[in-house]
């Protein structure tokens, strides 16, 4: 069952009994949460359990095997990707936008839909409840504060497992990290490299998905269930954010030093500059849904953010951590972006119903031309995080190397192609870090029509057996 090399299944053990004096301000444990289960509606879970990892991973307990993080990482996309590959063809299929004859915009009352609901609209009262057929992703106009019919079963689905993850770094012990890190011959200086580098990417760049969240997308998306997410998801990057913090802190590393680190150094500004334009439009106050093209901006910030932002650009860095802790260095700190790991993995997996979802709703938008963008946009980011890859690991350490990286590249942008419907760019590519592939939750996807038959056919009446 485990996929993890040994020096890892004794690793939770060692990370958490050397306690250090001097780190108890930033490394002091918290009380055990003991309600872990209860959004199950079942018994708290037991911490005398010999296996407590084995059904719900608890942080602080020490590293766990992929598999295990990953079971309760929540459903895996659901929404067909390919939603028009068994329909009738659409005779304008093939025609740019410009040239398309669509349909009248849907109205609400007397109301266009353009533009969408906020949720912050006078109260009008005796207004009609709201019809589940009322509901959409974008542009609708039905009551945004009332959550309930829903419609999407699978976003309020991920909205009750990310509450069943919660977790805060302070459960996590950074006592043995903090000894390899004052210890001279601890970490060569290409370890220390990786640690500090990606501290520096990912403490800006959670904070950075976090203000596009809440700051632009979150004002598009006019679904409650999908808000209701969005706001667990928001709070999630701020814990990431504060994990970093909790790291570099208890590390006694230059604060300044690591979270302008994507100021000063080019291998880290890249990234975070090649995102920043994707969310110029949906940021402007006066930017509005509601029209083809602007509709196209909002699914093309979407996928730069959820599937290249969090489902490309941090996995060189996830692997580079989680390889140190395969090497049973630096195991609180891979312990913590192992949580991360799997609420990243939930937030793409939302993100990548969400993109899917629109495109149902507004097939016009999916172009061939749009299409083609968006391809050459995971092309460039591959290419990117290979840099990355390259910039953080010059000469190669802890068994890894840059090309290893590209191959991986390669894979995963080949499974984001295929979870939006897009094709798959490098072909024959393969994993070379095969520990890694539950986390890319290729189990749940091959049985990706079970999974929605089975896991959300009950609608409202979710259970949790
Ligand atoms: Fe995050
Ligand atoms: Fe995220």
């Amino acid at each position: 069952m485990l996929n993890w090399d040994d020096p890892l299944a004794t690793a939770g053990q060692t990370s958490n009994t050397h306690p250090s004096p001097g780190l108890e301000p930033v490394a002091r444990s918290v009380a055990r949460r003991s309600t872990d289960t209860a959004v199950h509606g079942t018994t708290p879970s037991q911490p005398s359990s010999p296996h407590p990892r084995a059904s719900h991973p608890r942080p602080g307990l020490g590293l766990v095997d992929n598999a295990a993080l990953m079971t309760t990482a929540g459903a895996a996309p659901s929404v067909d990707p390919d939603p028009f590959a068994h329909a009738t063809p659409d005779p304008q299929g093939d025609l740019p936008i410009e040239d398309r004859i669509l349909p009248e915009p849907r109205t609400a009352g007397s109301e266009s839909v353009a533009g969408g609901a906020t949720g912050l609209e006078s109260l009008a009262m005796g207004a009609d409840r709201v019809r589940v057929d009322d509901k959409r992703i974008i542009n609708c106009r039905a009551d945004l504060n009332q959550l309930v019919p829903f419609k999407y079963d699978w976003a309020w689905q991920k909205y009750l497992d990310a509450c069943a993850n919660h977790w805060m770094p302070q459960e996590i012990s950074m006592n043995a990290d903090l000894a390899l890190w004052k210890d001279p011959n601890g970490l060569t200086e290409d370890e220390r490299l990786i640690v500090k580098r990606n501290l520096g990417f990912f403490s800006t760049a959670d904070s950075l998905v976090a203000n596009n969240l809440v700051l632009a997308v979150y004002r598009h998306i006019t679904n409650p269930e999908c808000r209701q997410y969005l706001l667990r998801q928001a709070f999630e990057e701020a814990l990431h954010t504060h994990a970093y913090q909790y790291v570099v802190e208890s590390l006694g590393l230059d604060e300044g030093e690591i979270f302008n680190m994507y100021r000063e150094v080019p291998a880290v500004a890249r990234k975070a500059e090649w995102a920043l334009p994707f969310t110029q439009h949906l940021a402007d106050p006066h930017f509005q849904t509601g029209a083809p093209e602007n509709d196209q901006k909002l699914l093309r910030e979407l996928v730069a953010f959820y599937v290249i932002f969090e489902g490309i650009f941090f996995y060189v860095g996830f692997v580079q951590i989680l390889s140190m802790g395969r090497r049973n260095k630096m195991t609180g700190t891979a312990e913590q972006f192992q949580y991360i790991l799997r609420d990243e993995s939930m937030h793409m997996n939302f993100g990548i119903d969400v993109i899917n979802q629109i495109k149902i709703e507004n097939p016009h938008l999916w172009t061939p031309e749009f299409r083609q963008e968006l391809v050459g946009m995971i092309r460039e980011a591959v290419e990117l995080e290979a840099r990355y890859a390259h910039d953080t690991m010059p000469r190669g350490v802890l068994g890894l190397n840059a090309q290893m990286f590209e191959d991986y590249l390669h894979f995963i942008a080949n499974r984001r192609c295929a979870q939006i419907g897009l094709p798959e760019q490098y072909p024959g590519a393969s994993n070379p870090f095969p520990w890694m592939s539950e986390v890319l939750d290729l189990k749940k996807e091959k049985n990706f029509f079970e999974t929605r038959v089975t896991e959300y056919q009950t609608g409202g009446a979710l259970s949790w057996d």
